[in-house]
């Protein structure tokens, strides 16, 4: 099929934007994908309305990034496994990401993109948030930046986790041992340095110090990391699809829906070692 004319609108002055003019359920063109990469690398996420998509139509969308990263401990859709379902039933008091993280920073190569497909969604509530990981780190003073620079985090798998009671999980599996990436990460296709964190369940220590030291460090970064202006907020919509860049975004699923059912499809990209 021929090229698509897109429609990319930022949604906020930090990051985000959704792209019009395109149907996901169709396979898509080399110039239309290099447009839609450039978008993310430009915005940090985006977002697709109204599509309506299959689990292997996701998939092979996904597949257009990089291969595929099996998660060690949820369980994937049958038939589908690499496209596993993000479930909150209405008695459910807890959600998956309802902190602020970067997914799969825990494994030695975090993921590179996640992308999530909304199913079912409550009639309000149930939002996400992006925060920019380089606005983070662009408005640090010099001093503060020159400290950072060469700090390592130590990461570990939450095995004590809070998600839905009604998530496919196997707990059973052995957590990946933990993983020490640069505070300071240089995205390897923009070049852009931004802050590389998530909340204190995934990110423990800073290399090298004790808890106690670290946690001071750690938790202005992670106030700073999520200031209001660093941010967007996106309402879902049933066929809402958001692709993000996990190398200079952080996220958070607002758990404010109590008494609803929200339904997502979420498939990884694996990454490559951080640096
Ligand atoms: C996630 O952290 O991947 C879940 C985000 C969401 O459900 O909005």
């Amino acid at each position: 099929m021929g090229s698509n004319a897109l429609e990319i609108k930022p949604i906020a002055g930090a990051l985000g934007a959704e792209i019009g003019g395109v149907d996901l359920a169709d396979p898509l063109d080399d110039v239309t994908f290099q447009q839609i990469h450039r978008a993310l690398l430009d915005n940090g996420v985006i977002f697709f309305r109204d599509q309506r998509i299959t689990p292997d139509q996701q998939l092979a969308f996904a597949k257009r990034w990089g291969d595929i990263h099996l998660h060690p401990h949820i369980q994937g859709l049958d038939g589908t496994p690499e496209v596993f379902e993000i479930v909150k039933k209405e008695d459910d008091v807890h959600t998956l990401g309802g902190e602020w993280h970067t997914d799969q920073m825990f494994t030695a190569t975090p993921v590179r993109a996640t992308m999530l497909y909304a199913k079912q969604v409550p009639p309000q509530g149930g939002d996400t948030l992006f925060a920019n990981a380089y606005l983070a780190y662009d408005t640090l003073s010099d001093g503060m930046k020159a400290m950072l620079a060469g700090l390592r985090t130590v990461n570990s798998y939450n095995m004590k986790k809070k998600r839905a009671a009604a998530m496919q999980v196997n707990d059973a599996n052995e957590a990946p041992p933990d993983a020490e990436h640069p505070l300071i990460r240089t995205h390897n296709e923009t070049g852009r340095k931004a802050l590389y964190i998530s909340y204190e369940g995934i990110t423990k220590r800073l290399a090298g110090m004790t808890d106690a030291e670290s946690a001071p460090l750690l938790g202005y970064r992670r106030q700073h990391a999520t200031r209001p202006e660093f941010t967007c907020r996106f309402r879902w919509e049933e066929g809402s699809l958001a692709v993000w860049d996990n190398r200079c975004v952080q996220h958070l699923a607002i758990n404010d829906y109590h008494g609803y059912r929200r339904v997502m499809h979420r498939v990884t990209v694996n990454g490559e070692p951080t640096s």
